[in-house]
């Protein structure tokens, strides 16, 4: 979704624009496609916008420089309402050019809003929702006289979910910023202040950032920061540090983020179990704010996330029932507040997201909370929408995600969803305390295990590049291997925009077997043979009904499983895991097949076609 940053500095200088375009080079990974930055001094607004990617961008600012200013805000955009065309990429204008404007989110009354303005003889130019912004700032700022008070008018006008950013020619040493849902975050710089879709966009310059909250209107200048409601009521915004600098963001010398990420898993399980484990090895959740009293009556667990997400969630549905009791659905955002859904003040709902902005996800726990829900987000972005509408925030920490594709993620969402239902589990008493350190110590094993999948990448790559002609690719799992099996069709479909479907085994023969021809790749993932060897031996007959019609079976096995090999075309050997654990592992190959295919065809794995990073649109 769409990359905003607004920066204000003291004097004249290049840096606004040099900021806005670094800026939105870090904000590349949210996925765009047209980009355009607007600087302001004394002698008012200049822009340039253009469709395509930043460099396109680049090389017009190299022809027609900007001046140099104090202000600058900048976007990169994800078109929704008009093409990817420059006059629809941002910033918009006003008619007489006193106010620019940029945009994230959707203004649903825009089209009453247009009809409005053009009856007053506005002349638009673009096909945007985004345009009446513009136009109603500048009507604004003639009746209010200042930028602030002009951006709180127009926003209690405005429906839907935007955060917008404006400058206007009045005052170049102030820019102004509204949300409401979708993101946005101050950056407290020395004489300069910044705002950013997410602190990727100012982290280069300062790691002290404000939360924003819902419906705030947010004022900087060089040496101040002004946080208001939208009726001008002032409000004291919570200041947090950024748990991780600028070179975080960076590649670490991988070639891509998706690489970098792939290989940063076992800190990211590592990091997101730090400081939750007592030196007595007991669990200790001290950022979980719900009552114990209110954990212990739960009767009811809503596991409400999207695509990857939803998957580590299905993971979790599986080990919170085993390890609680506690019946345990797992809702798609976007599906979950149409269903009608049973939940009530008994129902604990666990929002899983990477980035805590996903809309659908929001919009979910919005109606959840309505039916009198409490709310557990597990997210990966602090202070993020998510998290701040939540009860409750169980953060992962995995560094900050680049590629859209999301892959270390996975893992902490595992990790801590893990946790959630062990304490869960130890507040409940449906474990022995003994048995709680029993699988924590087990999860301390696992970023080494995850380590040793990924020092044997060479050969899932070899694989990968030598299937890159392959139009179809089915992935079979039972228990915690069927999330595992959907993730893995994710990855490929994301990444190298081959049609791949992940299927439950046993549903095989329910249909999808008719799918098997002679050479039709199908990935395995195999339980452990300790674990109820039933579940064993189940998926070891569907690896023979496919392969008995002729199907490439690529199994992912733990070592010493001598069973499957006799018929399996590759295994791909993971160690040792309790049932339960054995995703964390187990998904690795399946990422590394996926990234080299994508690789081995020359695609962005990075930023794939037509996705983005965060949706922020439902
Ligand atoms: C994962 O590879 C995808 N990019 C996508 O399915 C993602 O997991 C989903 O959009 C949810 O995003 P979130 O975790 O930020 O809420």
């Amino acid at each position: 979704m769409c990359g905003i940053i607004g920066y204000v500095g003291r004097e004249d200088s290049p840096r606004p624009l040099a900021v806005a375009i670094e800026a939105l080079t870090r904000l590349q990974y949210r996925g765009y496609d047209s980009a355009g930055v607007v600087v302001a001094n004394a002698a008012g607004l200049a822009f340039a916008k253009k469709a395509g990617k930043l460099e396109v961008l680049e090389a017009e600012l190299e022809a027609h420089p900007l001046p140099l200013a104090t202000a600058a805000i900048g976007h990169t955009r994800w078109a929704t309402h008009g093409g990817p065309t420059d006059v629809n990429a941002h910033p918009h204008l006003s008619e007489d050019g006193s106010v620019a404007v940029v945009h994230n989110g959707i203004i649903e009354n825009h089209e009453v809003l247009r009809l409005e303005l053009a009856e007053a003889g506005v002349q638009f130019r673009s096909q945007t929702d985004t345009e009446v912004a513009a136009h109603l700032l500048a009507r604004a700022l003639v009746e209010e006289g200042n930028l602030p008070d002009a951006m709180r008018a127009v926003a209690r006008r405005l429906e839907g979910a935007f955060t917008l950013l404006a400058v206007a020619r009045e005052n170049p040493r102030l820019v102004v910023g509204a949300r409401r849902t979708s993101p946005l975050v101050v950056g407290l710089g020395d004489g300069e202040n910044f705002l950013g879709s997410d602190v990727a966009a100012f982290i280069a310059s300062t790691n002290r950032a404000l939360e924003l909250g819902q419906d705030q209107v947010v004022t900087i200048t060089p040496e101040t920061v002004v946080v208001t409601d939208f009726f001008g009521q002032p409000v004291t915004p919570r200041q947090y540090t950024v748990d991780w600098d600028a070179s975080a963001a960076v590649k670490g010398g991988y070639p891509t983020f998706m690489d970098k990420e792939i290989h940063d898993q076992p800190d990211a399980v590592r990091d997101t179990l730090l400081g939750r484990l007592t030196p007595a090895g007991l669990l200790t959740l001290d950022e979980l704010h719900v009552s114990e009293a209110l954990l212990r009556s739960v009767d009811k667990i809503v596991v409400i996330a999207c695509g990857t997400a939803s998957y580590a969630g299905t993971v979790a549905k599986y080990a919170i029932e085993h390890w609680c009791r506690i019946p345990t659905e797992v809702a798609l955002a976007h599906e979950f507040r149409y269903s009608d859904p049973v939940v009530n003040e008994k129902t604990l709902v666990v929002a899983v997201s990477q980035s805590g902005e996903t809309m659908d996800t929001i919009m979910a726990i919005r109606h959840a909370r309505e039916q009198g829900a409490k709310v557990v987000a597990v997210v990966n972005t602090m202070g993020s929408t998510i998290a701040r509408e939540s009860d409750a925030a169980l953060y992962t920490h995995a560094g900050p995600e680049v590629a859209v594709a999301s892959t270390k993620a996975f893992l902490a969402q595992i990790t801590a969803t893990y946790l959630l239902g062990l304490y869960l589990a130890q507040l409940r008493g449906t474990m022995f305390p003994d048995e709680v350190r029993a699988v924590l110590d087990e999860l301390t094993a696992m970023p080494a295990k995850v380590q040793q999948v990924i020092d044997g990448e060479d050969s899932i790559r070899e694989l990968a590049t030598s299937m890159k002609d392959v139009e179809s690719v089915l992935y079979l799992g039972r228990h915690v291997g069927f999330p595992v099996a959907m993730e893995g069709a994710l990855k490929l479909k994301e990444l190298a925009y081959i049609h791949a479907e992940g299927f439950a085994a046993g549903e095989l023969k329910h249909g999808p077997i008719a799918l098997i021809d002679e050479g039709q790749a199908v990935f395995v993932i195999v339980p452990s043979p300790r674990s109820r060897s039933v579940l064993h031996d189940k998926i070891l007959s569907n690896i023979q009904e496919v392969r008995a019609r002729g199907a490439r079976t690529l199994v992912v096995a733990e070592e010493g499983d001598t069973a499957v090999a006799e018929y399996a075309e590759r295994v791909f050997w993971v160690p040792p895991t309790p049932t339960l654990l054995a995703p964390l592992v187990a998904v690795v190959p399946l990422q590394i097949f996926a990234c080299a295919l994508a690789t081995a065809k020359g695609l962005d794995v990075d930023q794939p076609r037509n996705l983005a990073k965060s949706v922020t649109v439902e």
